[in-house]
């Protein structure tokens, strides 16, 4: 399969490209490195990069650097559209314009992340929009039409091997989800990659 992987030199993206470089054509965008660059908030840089990628299998995005994590009482405005316009806005325009590049049976793999449903003081600007990317995958997968899937991969942290438990994941443990939901025939499905626990929230 030709697979797109952005924010394919980040902690995630990387184990992601080296989980299914040895079966598949990887393509690597990121914003600064890879085999192509493009920005995912900015819509021309999207568009360019679908263009020059031409059709395509699947698309993972494992973009960092996507919430602002900050004492509730001191968050800004500023820090909750941060958010919005990349975790939400940037990954569902990726969606919506790479649903016109993606090939018959191809396959969109979101991030979300365990904050949703695991929140504490400092992360009001970031669980929301997990949700948020969470239910448009729910809502939106049953809709694509030519057998297109969607899927979202919600992780916990992601730690050094040394330090992984429950609620403590590795960037592997992360990446092997990504590559369930490219490779597998499922649709609609939140994956989460939660250190063990998945079971208290169905
Ligand atoms: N790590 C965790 O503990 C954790 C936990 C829960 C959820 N998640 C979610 O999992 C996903 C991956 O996390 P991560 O820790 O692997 O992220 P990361 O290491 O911070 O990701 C960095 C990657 O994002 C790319 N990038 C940054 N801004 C970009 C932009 N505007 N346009 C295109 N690419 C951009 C970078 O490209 P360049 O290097 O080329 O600049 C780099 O490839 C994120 O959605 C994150 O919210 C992570």
């Amino acid at each position: 399969m030709k697979i797109i992987v952005l924010g394919a030199s980040g902690r995630v993206g990387q184990e992601v490209v080296k989980a299914l470089s040895p079966k598949h054509e990887v393509i690597r965008v990121g914003r600064s490195q890879g085999d192509l660059r493009a920005d995912y908030t900015d819509k021309s840089s999207v568009l360019k990069m679908f263009e020059d990628v031409g059709d395509f299998d699947g698309l993972i995005v494992t973009v960092g650097g996507d919430s602002v994590f900050k004492h509730f009482r001191d968050l800004e405005d500023a820090d909750f559209m941060l958010g919005f316009e990349r975790k939400f806005l940037a990954q569902i325009n990726l969606v919506k314009e790479g649903y016109k590049f993606i090939r018959d049976g191809g396959s969109f793999t979101l991030s979300s992340g365990f904050l949703s449903h695991y929140p504490n003081k400092n992360s009001a600007a970031t669980g929301p929009f997990n949700a948020a990317v969470d239910a448009y995958v729910h809502g939106v997968a049953p809709h694509l039409e030519r057998g297109v899937r969607l899927n979202v991969v919600s992780p916990a942290p992601v730690v050094e091997p040394e330090r992984i438990g429950v609620g403590l994941i590795s960037a592997e443990d992360s990446a092997q989800a990504y590559v369930e939901s490219v490779t597998g025939s499922f649709t609609g499905q939140i994956l989460k990659v939660w250190g063990g626990l998945e079971k208290n929230h169905e």
